[in-house]
């Protein structure tokens, strides 16, 4: 006999069959809408498979900025998200109305304005370009040399780019109230336990956490890094969805999450808000939808547009 569980999946491939939908999953999603999603993968790769999928319909199963840049590049398909809740700490703590003032406070320095995805469609239009912890690299080299430059909204991954490209920045002080809770005792103390294990982290972490790793980089290339790395063990530390993903395409290594001092989840509330009876729902209903207002829309693509380009 089917199981519920069973049916809910069957009843989401045929909503996504009647609406024409794809399903678009970020890698800290929970393992059950991760086997079901068309493609999992971090924000980069979502971009650019939000860009150029023919379907009617985008049901990102992420968080809400992801959900927009989804419709910036898509303007004409619908897209809806499980849960309007699923916001990010790190987009939060740069609201466009501040970001506008501080660049109209700071006028004399005609800043290029870098902003990390991890904000909001109104950051997207007042940025010159946009990246991920997947290009920021190479964004960053790809400014004009001369310009001075503000990063928004994450100092840790700004301070991660100015150390690996040697380019001075502004760092606007937002961080990711997940990737801040992992220590330089919390890691030390798993590095310990598991002395051949190769330390794995995302560059929100803090300096004091990256000093501890082997390899610090995007979702997306932990697993090329894990798959190609000789180690058998690794400590993951970034949120929980991503050892689901390593475990599924590297079945043959051994993944440790990363504790940090207050527990050993590293969940995203925000990601974890995200459900498959949400998801059938959303699908049924096209709602909760993400709608944009055009202006802002238009002005947010030029910026998203320009890092898709770049990082070709
Ligand atoms: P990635 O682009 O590396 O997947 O990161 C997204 C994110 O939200 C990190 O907290
Ligand atoms: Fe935002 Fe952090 Fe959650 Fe990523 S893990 S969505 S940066 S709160």
């Amino acid at each position: 006999m089917a199981t519920a569980s069973n049916d809910l999946v069957s009843e989401i491939l045929e909503l996504k069959r009647e609406r024409n939908a794809v399903i678009l999953a970020h890698n800290y999603q929970t393992a059950d809408i991760q086997e079901l999603a068309d493609f999992v993968g971090d924000s980069l790769g979502l971009s650019y498979k939000a860009a150029e999928t023919d379907a009617d319909v985008i049901a990102f199963c992420g968080v809400h900025f992801m959900g927009e840049t989804a419709k910036i590049v898509s303007p004409s398909k619908t897209v809806v998200i499980p849960d309007m809740d699923a916001g990010c700490s790190l987009s939060d703590s740069c609201p466009a109305d501040k970001l506008e003032e501080y660049l109209a406070a700071h006028a004399e320095k005609n800043y290029f304005v870098i902003a990390y995805i991890n904000c909001s469609a109104g950051v997207k239009a007042l940025a010159d370009v946009i990246c991920t912890s997947g290009n920021a690299v190479k964004i960053v080299e790809s400014v004009p040399p001369g310009r001075n430059i503000l990063f928004v909204p994450d100092q840790n991954l700004g301070a991660w780019v100015m150390e690996k490209t040697g380019r001075s920045m502004d760092l606007w002080r937002g961080n990711c109230y997940v990737h801040v809770e992992f220590t330089r005792d919390s890691i030390g103390r798993i590095r310990t336990e598991y002395p051949d294990a190769k330390v794995v982290a995302h560059p929100e972490c803090t300096h004091a956490v990256r000093l501890l790793a082997d390899e610090v980089c995007s979702t997306e290339k932990m697993v090329a890094y894990c798959r190609d790395n000789p180690a058998r063990e690794f400590i993951i530390v970034t949120e929980s969805g991503m050892l689901h993903r390593l475990r599924r395409e590297v079945p043959d290594k051994i993944f440790i999450p990363g504790p940090t001092d207050l527990c050993s989840c590293g969940d995203c509330r925000y990601m974890k808000l995200n459900t498959l009876e949400k998801l059938r729902d959303c699908l049924a209903t096209l709602n909760p939808e993400i709608q944009i207002p055009e202006g802002v829309r238009v002005t947010a693509e030029r910026s998203v547009r320009r890092m898709l380009e770049i990082s070709r």
